[in-house]
């Protein structure tokens, strides 16, 4: 489905962050890795610098790399402002201020900017919409979720909830979802509903503690396997 352009808000975040999140080891960088909901993020570009495989999907890759950086300039002053309003439910210790965390979003979607085009062609960069992922059953080893499920419990029902997660199960062998909180800070009431689910059905699903925390509380990821 087509989603409008001038509702798109571009926003990323880095290599160094996503490795932060998501617990990822050496051997994890190793295996083949979906993002779902990357969006602008930098760590697709990064991994591939590196010889890694990431493949990453989004509903804003329907749009051209021009596009996109259209949308960051015209979008960037209301998020860091939104941010400005909100100082309080944030962590300031890996950024000191509202402007070194623009700064470091910035650099991160400029790195994918630079990637974008090139990392299409690639079949890098996919242009999809949750909960419908175009890849064969186990395509993948892992699948990734960064500030996209949980965090929009608000905008996102439960049954899509469990529609894209059992999507990502379908075509990874496991799934990483960070954070559990929404944008309230409040733990999302689908993180516990989609552990019963999961864990009935066979999987392992744990909240695992990260070193990572940005949004205050927000510390822990989801793994389903
Ligand atoms: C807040 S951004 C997070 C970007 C990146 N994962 C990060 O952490 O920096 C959420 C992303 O989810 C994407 N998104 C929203 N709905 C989606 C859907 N149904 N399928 C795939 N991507 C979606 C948005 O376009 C956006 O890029």
């Amino acid at each position: 489905m087509a989603i409008k352009y001038e509702s798109v808000v571009p926003w990323g975040r880095s290599y160094h962050e996503y490795i932060s999140m998501f617990n990822l080891e050496e051997s994890d960088l190793d295996k083949s890795i979906l993002g779902c909901g990357d969006g602008p993020a930098g760590f697709n570009a990064i991994m591939n610098k590196n010889g890694k495989k990431v493949i990453s999907v989004d509903t804003i890759y329907q749009f051209t790399s021009s596009e996109i950086a259209k949308r960051i300039d015209k979008t960037f002053d209301i998020v860091i402002n939104q941010t400005r309003n909100n100082l309080d439910k944030f962590v300031w210790s890996d950024f000191k201020d509202v402007d070194e965390l623009g700064q470091a979003r910035l650099s991160a979607m400029k790195e994918f900017l630079k990637d974008y085009e090139k990392g299409k062609i690639e079949d890098r960069y996919v242009f999809a919409e949750l909960p419908g992922l175009p890849f064969n059953d186990k395509n993948f080893d892992l699948a990734l979720s960064s500030h996209f499920l949980f965090l929009h419990t608000d905008n996102l029902s439960l049954d899509f909830h469990v529609q894209a997660i059992g999507e990502m199960l379908r075509v990874a062998k496991e799934v990483r979802i960070f954070p559990l909180l929404d944008v309230n800070l409040n733990e999302s009431p689908y993180v516990e509903i989609i552990t019963d689910i999961y864990r009935n059905k066979g999987y392992t699903v744990e909240k695992i503690k990260v070193e990572y925390e940005f949004q205050k509380g927000g510390n822990k990821m989801l793994v389903i396997k």
